[in-house]
């Protein structure tokens, strides 16, 4: 009973006593031990201590499931990064149901935490905080659903394990990336279809990013029932490191945005959830996961995010095992 709906971890910097929040919501399971839902799912295949599985940087595998490293041989050719609908709609608004259908959220022992986002038929991506020390036997990937109060659960999946970048820091935030495999691939028909990756190399400084989550709306305030999406500028990590988190806090492997008058960001619940860019044909690829911020939306305190360029050849690496969409 150590943690009691801990909403915010603190951390103290070297300069003061200033608290960085994780944008994670989460609760201990074991306040409600009744409540843990038993199913269908095999639990010889799930990793039991998350920390080993960090350490040793495998996947628990079955035989039926391929080795890392080998492309299944029936993936078909479909493509990444297409809204269902290409309406516009302006930042800090509610986004229309189903417009960017690889946007996920997660449940620990059926309680939404965090956001991550469809990569492949197989993988999530997310923050790593929003993974370790969690049992993946409590978490659930909920996909193409919109409100979180009255969730739909028509495309659901388990969890047979999840990677954490062995390089992830709790203190820093560095390097806060992590992919989870789905018990069982998805199939993408219908609206069902991954984000693209970034490309590699580009910074995105001037661009807008799209941020969507289920987060607060406001600091401290209450999660939002339905996805939300907010629009703010990408800022140079150079115009980062002037902000008031100070040069030694933003790493290369981070990328902030935000209005320097603040009033735009994302917020508590909304971790492990995408930052998007949008390519000039439309198409929406990943530039960041929600990772940190000074509370939400200050004045000087942009919001980081993890920077997934920088992570491409590591995403592409640990979900060879599944069909990607290009
Ligand atoms: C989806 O699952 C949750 C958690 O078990 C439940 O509370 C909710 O009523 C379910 N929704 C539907 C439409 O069945």
């Amino acid at each position: 009973m150590i943690k009691l709906w801990i909403i915010f971890v603190t951390v103290t910097t070297i300069n003061g006593l200033s608290r960085v929040h994780v944008k994670r919501q989460f609760t201990d399971p074991f306040l409600e031990p009744d409540s843990v839902v038993v199913d269908s799912y095999d639990d010889s295949i799930l990793v039991r201590d998350p920390l080993s599985d960090w350490l040793s940087g495998l996947f628990p595998s079955t035989t039926k499931q391929p080795p890392l490293g080998d492309t299944p041989k029936d993936c078909k050719s479909c493509e990444c990064g297409i809204p269902n609908d290409h309406t516009r709609i302006v930042g800090g608004m509610e986004t229309k149901e189903r417009l960017l259908p690889w946007m996920g959220l997660l449940t620990y022992n059926w309680r939404f935490y965090c956001g991550c986002t469809l990569i492949t038929d197989r993988y999530a991506l997310t923050a790593a905080h929003c993974l370790k020390g969690f049992q993946p036997r409590y978490i659930r990937v909920h996909l193409l659903e919109h409100d979180v109060k009255h969730l739909k659960n028509d495309t659901i999946r388990g969890v047979v394990g999840y990677k954490i970048h062995n390089q992830y820091d709790a203190n820093t935030y560095n390097c806060d990336i992590a992919l989870i495999k789905l018990d069982k691939p998805v199939e993408f028909k219908g609206p069902l279809r991954p984000v693209c990756l970034p490309d590699f190399k580009k910074s995105f400084t001037g661009m807008e990013g799209i941020v969507t989550g289920w987060g607060a709306t406001r600091e401290n305030g209450p999660l939002a029932d339905k996805l939300q999406q907010v629009t703010v500028p990408i800022m140079s990590n150079q115009q980062c490191k002037e902000s008031k988190y100070g040069a030694n806090r933003i790493t290369e492997n981070m990328l902030c945005a935000g209005f320097q008058t603040g009033g735009k960001d994302s917020c508590q619940g909304d971790s492990g959830g995408p930052m998007h860019i949008v390519s000039g044909l439309g198409i929406y690829q990943q530039a960041g996961i929600v990772s940190w911020g000074q509370g939400c939306a200050r004045p000087d305190y942009p919001g980081v995010y993890t920077r997934v360029n920088r992570f491409r050849s590591w995403i592409e690496r640990n979900s060879a095992d599944s069909c990607r969409c290009t």
